[in-house]
Parts: C-alpha cells; sequence; structure tokens
C-alpha cells in the first residue's frame, strides 16, 4: 500500500506539476519497501499513458479530475501489467489512496471503474492508425507524422519493438584494450555480446558497474558510437563538439586519435559533467568552454578541421528509456526544435574546413534529413556524404541519425 502512495505522488508530481519522473523519483524512491516495484509502475505508467488515457475515456462518462485520473491509470496500469498485486488488494488500496487523498466522495465511482474493468470488453479503434497509436502508446499526431514518412508496416514494426534491456558497454582505451575488457568479464562468467561497433552487449551487473566506476570501461550505446566513428579521427586534428554534455561522445573523440578537443555547451551545470566524466576517464585533451551554438563566434571561425553538432532533439528514438517523453511533446515544439537545429549546422559550417557530423536521437525527418537536405542546398560549398536513419530493433540498436556532410575542396 506504502509503495503504491508513494508510487501515486510521484506520478501526481508528474502529470499535475510538470516535475521530470527520473529526479522526482530518484528523491523519494528510497522511501519505498519495494523500490524496483515502484519505479517499475511510475516508469510504466508515464510510458503508456497514450494507452491508458484511451482506456479511460472508453470507462467513464466523463473525464475525472486530474487527480482521480491519475489514480485510475494507476490501477487500470496495475491490473494490466502487474501480477505480483492480486487485484482485489489492488482496487481497495487504490480505493484507500482516494480517501486518503480527501476525494472520498468518489470512492464508490474509482472502486466501480477498476472492479468492472475487463481489458477484452474494450474495443480498439478501427483506424490502424489509431489503433497503433493505441497499442504502442505513442501519440496519435507523431505516428500520423511516421506512417507518412515510413509507412504503416516499417513504423509499426519499431513503434513495437521490445525494450532492450542489455547496457552496451565500451573500454577505456586509454586503460584497457576491448579484449582485455571481454577476459575481464569471461574470467567473472559474466556473459556479454560483441556489438558493430566495437562495444558488448551485457547485463548491468555489480561487477560491470565497479568497472564503469574505476574508469575502465562505460555505457555508451552502439548508436552514440557510430556518430564518432562517422567522425574519421586522425591524429593532429582540431576537433570541436558545440552541444557537448554530457560528453560521452567527446571523451570517446578523445581516446580515438591523438586530436585536440574543444567542448561545449550552452548550460554551465552541464560542462560539470563533461568536466567530472573526462577526469573519470583520463582524458587530458579537452578544453571546456561554455557556448550558444545558436550565436556565431567568431573565435571559432574556421579554427577546425572537424566538427560534431549532435544537436538538442525530441529524443523519440530513445522514447524506451525516457518514460515521460510523449507527455509534453508536440508538433509545435518540434519546429521549434528544428529551428535551432538548422541554426547551430550553418554556425558549424562556419568553424569548419573539412567535416561535420550532424547527429540526433531522434526517427523523425523534420529533424534529420530535412535539416541536411534544407542546409546543403542553402550551402552549395557543402554537401551529404552519407546519411543513416537507424531505428530502434529491440536488439540494442536505438533511433538514430548520423550525417557526415565534407566541405567541397575542403583542406
Ligand atoms: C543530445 S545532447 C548532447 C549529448 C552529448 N553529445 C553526449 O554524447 O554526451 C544535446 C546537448 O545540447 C545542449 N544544448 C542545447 N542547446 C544548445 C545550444 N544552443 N548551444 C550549445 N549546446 C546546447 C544541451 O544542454 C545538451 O547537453
Amino acid at each position: 500500500m506504502n509503495d503504491l502512495i508513494l508510487a501515486f505522488e510521484v506520478l501526481l508530481s508528474v502529470y499535475k506539476d510538470g516535475a521530470y519522473s527520473t529526479i522526482e523519483l530518484n528523491k523519494r524512491v528510497n522511501g519505498a519497501s519495494n523500490q524496483a516495484i515502484v519505479t517499475r509502475i511510475v516508469y510504466g505508467v508515464l510510458q503508456k499513458d497514450v494507452q491508458l488515457e484511451y482506456y479511460l475515456s472508453k470507462i467513464t462518462a466523463k473525464r475525472p479530475s486530474k487527480t482521480i485520473a491519475v489514480l485510475i491509470k494507476l490501477g487500470l496500469y496495475c491490473l494490466l501489467y502487474i501480477d505480483s498485486i492480486p487485484d482485489y488488494a489492488l482496487v481497495n488500496s487504490i480505493v484507500s489512496i482516494c480517501e486518503k487523498y480527501g476525494k472520498r466522495q468518489l470512492k464508490g465511482f474509482v472502486n466501480a471503474t477498476l472492479k468492472n474493468f475487463d481489458v477484452n470488453k474494450i474495443e480498439l479503434p478501427s483506424d490502424k492508425i489509431e489503433r497503433l497509436s493505441v497499442t504502442a502508446s505513442v501519440p496519435l499526431w507523431l505516428v500520423k507524422k511516421y506512417v507518412k514518412q515510413y509507412g504503416f508496416e516499417r513504423s509499426e514494426s519499431f513503434l513495437s519493438a521490445p525494450t532492450f534491456t542489455k547496457e552496451h558497454l565500451r573500454n577505456n582505451s586509454k586503460r584497457l584494450s576491448l579484449s582485455q575488457l571481454e577476459n575481464k568479464l569471461a574470467e567473472r562468467h559474466v556473459e556479454y555480446v560483441q556489438s558493430q561497433a566495437d562495444g558488448l552487449f551485457v547485463d548491468n551487473c555489480a561487477f560491470v558497474k565497479g568497472l564503469c566506476e574505476k574508469g575502465m570501461a562505460m555505457f555508451q550505446s552502439l548508436t552514440s558510437m557510430l556518430a564518432v566513428k562517422a567522425m574519421e579521427l586522425k591524429d593532429g586534428e582540431n576537433v570541436l563538439d558545440l552541444c557537448s554534455a554530457p560528453g560521452g561522445k567527446t571523451v570517446y573523440m578523445s581516446e580515438s586519435a591523438n586530436v585536440k578537443i574543444v567542448a561545449c555547451d550552452i548550460h554551465e551545470h552541464r560542462l560539470e559533467l563533461i568536466r567530472a566524466y573526462a577526469n573519470r576517464m583520463g582524458a587530458n585533451n579537452i578544453d571546456i568552454i561554455l557556448n550558444d551554438a545558436c550565436v556565431f563566434n567568431d573565435a571559432f571561425e574556421g579554427k577546425f578541421d572537424k566538427t560534431l553538432c549532435d544537436v538538442p532533439c525530441s529524443g523519440f528514438g530513445v522514447a524506451s528509456k525516457k518514460p515521460d517523453i510523449y507527455l509534453n511533446a508536440s508538433a509545435d515544439k518540434i519546429d521549434q526544435l528544428a529551428e535551432i537545429q538548422y541554426k547551430i549546422l550553418t554556425n558549424a559550417s562556419k568553424y569548419t574546413k573539412r567535416r561535420i557530423v550532424y547527429s540526433t536521437c531522434t526517427t523523425l525527418r523534420e529533424e534529420n534529413y530535412n535539416i541536411v537536405g534544407k542546409f546543403v542546398k542553402n550551402n552549395p560549398d557543402w554537401e551529404v556524404l552519407s546519411s543513416n536513419q537507424y531505428l530502434p530493433d529491440g536488439n540494442g540498436q536505438d533511433g538514430f541519425f548520423v550525417a557526415v556532410l565534407e566541405k567541397r575542396n575542403g583542406k
């Protein structure tokens, strides 16, 4: 019961006050008797929000107040996805929470709504796009965009990809080689599978965590490593990383060759994350600078051989790791992001002599192909050498976009 109250309170802060689920959960989860279940419930409700909202609309004549809606969504999620709490106990607990939150007069309504809920009696939308929105729990406006972009079958396939539970680990080449890392894992009987990006898929066990804490290895997604590889760094190059916090790609670049890196971010507090990470990994070829990449900086003009633009984006390609990603997303916000992304790429071209890698962790054309396409159209001295849209595949590959742009006759 206490764990359900805790989950409810975290969810209420997210839905009513716009709190970030991870921050809110971290603040409170220590008070739980079973932290894993509270985490699973909170993230699960947020991930299934579109679906739960649909069920709610089908089982209530009039939309309840926000507090009651959150409470019913919590109840529905547990009835559908949490087997360890018996249905009767769950409904009783939800009704008690209703009373505790001063909604005594609604106890009967909440009780009846949950008791009578039978998912098999709920008809899914007959329109296949609307149905996909409910089954995959993705907002309808976004599913419509995907279907236009990828067609129905591809959209259905990546939106319904199962959640991948392993982590992608790489060695810190300053401290040990990939084969040494493999040996260490094998000695401890930790199973791993090699990835296409010189990394290893592993379970996040205590031994692996320990290796990361000692700076011998780190978690870095496969696609994030592919973006760095696309830079094809060579000894002696000057490299600019315009959007670098928390520093995952910066540090990997710093190991890839004997290069000098200027790493920037717009948020001072996020620069601290890069510093801490670079220190832990023993990277000492990185200058960390506060800089707004949307504003032209004449000190950077023509100074860099290569630039990484790992721009701020909607993050829809990693939705399975960001449970509240769709809650406040909208088509207008995508347009605003696209403006920022285009500005950053345009400024980067003025700083860069040869190559720019433009990357995002999203699946939307508006933030990917459209940005680089518009850029080369307006800047004919640049060409797109390659562009790859990766889609979530349920096997460790996130949704990610990497485009390599080169300056014609660049030196
Ligand atoms: C996708 S994250 C970068 C992740 C990073 N490259 C890594 O691999 O760890 C985007 C970053 O861009 C930063 N950002 C947002 N707007 C920016 C701007 N106008 N100028 C510079 N950085 C910006 C954000 O603070 C965020 O840290």
